[in-house]
C-alpha cells in the first residue's frame, strides 16, 4: 500500500464512521506565537479542542503537513524525519476512549482496511501519577479487543502524555500503537515503547481532558475530546515491510534525484547513505515550507531560520556526497511532482520554491568559499603551533563572522594534520547561544499567552483593523498574516507604499470609533459561497471547509462594519477591547506592509 492509498483509506474509513473531512492547514500556524511550525494535526484545531464549535461538526478527519525539528540530529536513521504527514481523526465532545480505541483497532486490523495481524501490535497507556490516575479504561478496551497484557506497557508522563503543541493548550494522557518489527525481544523488558528499535510507533490516540495554562497549571476541559495522529511515512514503512521510511516508495524518486546529482548509488556506504537520507528529508521539508501559501524565506529568525538551517544542512551533506554545483532545486522539482496531488499549493508556488532554494544554496556556497579562504589565511600561523591544535576561539570566529560551520573547519584542519579544540569551541558557542536566547526571550515573552481573554480581544481587533485599512487605503488591501501575543498584535497586509501619518491616524480613529460604538459580534455557520455572497472577506490562499464560520461585527447581519470567515474565538461586544493604538507601520516584504498595534485597558 502506498502513501496515497493509505491517505485515501484513512479518510474513507473515518467518513464511514460519521466524520467530516476537513482541509489540512498551513505549515505556519496562525496566531500561535508559541511554536514556529504546525507540529501535529491537532494544532490548527486548538480552539475547537478548547470548546469552540466546529462548523463541520463533532467528528472530523484530515491529513496535515507537519514539521518537527526537535530530533533533527536523528534524521537519517530508520524513522526520523523533519517533515511528515499526519492522518488524524477528532472527537469534539463526542466519543471518548472506548470509541476512539475501537475505531483505531478496526482500521489497523480489519482485512478491509490495513489488515495488520493483531500479534504484530502492541500498545502503551498512561501509568498514572500524582495528578492523573492510571488509565485502566484504555487498557481494558485494548484487552477486550484482543491485545494481550504482555503487549500493553504502562508508561509515565514522559511517554504517555501528549501536548500541548506549544507551551499552552489542550493536552492529556494518550495511548500509542506500535508495530513489532523484530523476531525476538531484546530482553525480558522489551515491550511497546522500548527504545531497542523493534517497536515502531505508528499511531497515537490522545484523550484531551486538560488545558495547560500559561502559569503551568492544568484546567479540566468542559468538553472531553479525542485527538489522534497516524504518521503516514512510518505506517507505509511497516505495511510494506521496509527497513526505514527512506526505503519506501515515498522517497524513491527523491532519492534517485539525489543519487543522480551525487553520481552515487544508495546502498553502498552507510555513512554516505545517511547523507543521502538527510538531503532527501531536508529538501522535502524546505520544499514544503517554501511551497506554503504563507511564503517564508530563509532568514536569521523564526521559521526562516529553521528553513535556512535545513537548506544549509542539505548543502553540507550534498558536499559529503561529492555534490559541488547547485543541486537542490532539481530535487525539489521531484518533490513538487510527487506531492502536488494532495498539496496543490506546491505546484502553485513552484517558481518561488526554485528561486529561493537557488538563492540560498548560492549564498551558502559563497559563505563556504569565503570561510575556506579565511582558513587558508590563518593557516601559516596555525601551522607554527607544534601541537597542531587550532584554538576553539578561532574556529568560533570563523563560525560567528562568516557563518562557516565547525564541521567544515574540522575537515579542513584534519586535511592539514591538525585538530580543533572542540571543547573551547563548544563553550564559545554555548555562551553565544545563551546570549541570543536572552535576547530572543523578548520575542517570546508574550508568547505564553493561552487562547484566553487577551488573545481573543486581539483577534477581534484584527478584523476591525483589516476593515479600517480597506476603507482608508482601498479594497486591494488583503490580510497576509497575523500574529498575536499578550502585548501586541502584528498584522501584515498587501499595500504598495508606506502609509502616511494621516492614514495611520484615520485607521486608528475608525477602529476606536467602532470600539466606542460597542457593536455586537455574532457568528453564523454557512457555506463558503453563502459567506462570500453575504459580503464576507475570506483570506486568499487559505483553504476552507465547505461549511465555514462567519463573524459579523455590526448591528445586524445586513447592517455591519465587518464580516469575515474566521475560526474565532472573538469577544461578544467591541466595547470590551479598550484603546487601540498603532505603534509602528513598516515594510514586511515586497508589496506587503506590517502594522504593530496594541490594546490598552
Ligand atoms: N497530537 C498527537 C500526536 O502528535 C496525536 O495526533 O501524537
Amino acid at each position: 500500500m502506498n502513501a496515497h492509498e493509505l491517505r485515501t483509506k484513512y479518510i474513507e474509513f473515518f467518513k464511514s464512521k460519521g466524520h467530516a473531512q476537513i482541509q489540512g492547514k498551513s505549515l505556519l500556524p496562525d496566531n500561535d506565537p508559541t511554536v514556529l511550525f504546525t507540529t501535529a494535526g491537532m494544532h490548527p484545531l486548538v480552539t475547537y479542542l478548547l470548546g469552540e464549535e466546529h462548523p463541520a461538526g463533532k467528528r472530523l478527519v484530515d491529513y496535515q503537513k507537519c514539521i518537527r525539528t526537535g530530533d533533527i540530529d536523528a534524521v537519517g536513521d530508520a524513522s526520523h524525519l523533519t517533515f511528515f504527514e499526519m492522518l488524524g481523526n477528532w472527537s469534539l465532545g463526542d466519543y471518548f476512549k472506548d470509541g476512539a480505541i475501537r475505531m483505531s483497532f478496526e482500521f489497523l486490523t480489519s482485512p478491509q482496511w490495513l489488515g495488520i495481524p493483531v500479534e504484530k501490535l502492541g500498545v502503551t497507556v498512561f501509568r498514572g501519577d500524582g495528578a492523573v490516575p492510571r488509565d485502566e479504561e484504555s487498557a481494558a478496551v485494548w484487552k477486550a479487543l484482543g491485545i494481550p497484557e504482555n503487549r500493553i506497557a504502562y508508561l509515565p508522563r514522559e511517554d504517555n502524555w501528549w501536548g500541548p503543541a506549544g507551551t499552552t493548550g489542550p493536552c492529556g494522557p494518550d495511548s500509542e500503537m506500535f508495530y513489532y518489527t523484530g523476531d525476538a525481544p531484546c530482553g525480558p523488558d522489551c515491550k511497546p515503547g522500548c527504545s531497542c528499535g523493534r517497536w515502531l510507533e505508528i499511531w497515537n490516540d490522545v484523550f484531551m481532558q486538560y488545558n495547560k495554562k500559561a502559569d503551568g497549571s492544568y484546567e479540566t476541559l468542559a468538553r472531553k475530546c479525542v485527538d489522534t495522529g497516524m504518521g503516514i511515512e512510518r505506517t507505509v514503512t511497516i505495511l510494506n515491510g521496509k527497513a526505514s521510511v527512506y526505503d519506501t516508495e515515498i522517497f524513491a524518486a527523491i532519492r534517485e534525484a539525489v543519487e543522480r546529482a551525487a553520481a552515487y548509488t544508495y546502498g553502498g556506504d552507510p555513512v554516505k547513505d545517511r547523507s543521502v537520507r538527510i538531503v532527501c528529508d531536508h529538501v522535502r521539508s524546505s520544499t514544503f515550507i517554501l511551497g506554503d501559501p504563507k511564503a517564508v524565506s530563509p532568514s536569521n529568525v523564526g521559521a526562516g531560520y529553521v528553513l535556512r538551517r535545513l537548506i544549509r544542512r542539505a548543502v553540507r551533506h550534498g558536499r559529503k556526497l561529492g555534490i559541488t554545483g547547485d543541486a537542490l532545486s532539481p530535487i525539489a522539482q521531484v518533490v513538487v511532482e510527487q506531492f502536488s496531488g494532495p498539496y496543490p499549493e506546491l505546484k502553485e508556488n513552484l517558481k518561488y520554491i526554485i528561486e529561493e532554494l537557488d538563492k540560498e544554496e548560492q549564498k551558502f556556497r559563497e559563505t563556504l568559499e569565503k570561510g575556506e579562504r579565511e582558513f587558508e589565511k590563518l593557516l601559516p600561523n596555525l601551522l607554527k603551533d607544534p601541537r597542531k591544535i587550532m584554538s576553539g576561539r578561532l574556529a568560533f570566529k570563523l563560525y560567528d563572522t562568516y557563518g562557516f560551520p565547525i564541521e567544515l573547519t574540522e575537515e579542513l584542519a584534519v586535511e592539514q594534520g591538525m585538530t580543533v579544540n572542540r571543547k573551547e569551541f563548544d563553550e564559545a558557542f554555548r555562551k553565544h547561544q545563551e546570549l541570543s536566547r536572552t535576547q530572543g526571550a523578548g520575542t517570546f515573552k508574550g508568547g505564553l499567552v493561552d487562547h484566553g481573554e487577551i488573545a481573543t480581544k486581539y483577534h477581534t481587533a484584527t478584523h476591525l483593523l483589516h476593515k479600517a485599512l480597506r476603507m482608508v487605503l482601498g479594497d486591494h488591501v488583503a490580510q497576509k498574516g497575523s500574529n498575536i501575543t499578550a502585548e501586541r498584535m502584528r498584522f501584515d497586509f498587501s499595500h504598495g507604499a508606506p502609509m502616511t501619518a494621516e492614514e495611520i491616524v484615520r485607521v486608528q480613529d475608525i477602529v476606536n470609533d467602532i470600539i466606542a460604538q460597542d457593536l455586537p459580534v455574532t457568528m453564523e455557520v454557512m457555506s463558503l459561497e453563502a459567506a462570500k455572497a453575504a459580503g464576507a472577506m475570506a483570506l486568499f490562499g487559505e483553504k476552507y471547509e465547505n461549511q465555514v464560520k462567519v463573524y459579523t461585527i455590526g448591528k445586524s447581519p445586513r447592517d455591519f462594519f465587518s464580516k469575515e470567515v474566521c475560526g474565532g474565538p472573538h469577544v461578544e461586544h467591541t466595547g470590551t477591547l479598550g484603546k487601540f493604538t498603532i505603534q509602528k507601520e513598516q515594510s514586511s516584504s515586497a508589496g506587503v506592509r506590517r502594522i504593530r498595534a496594541a490594546l490598552e485597558p
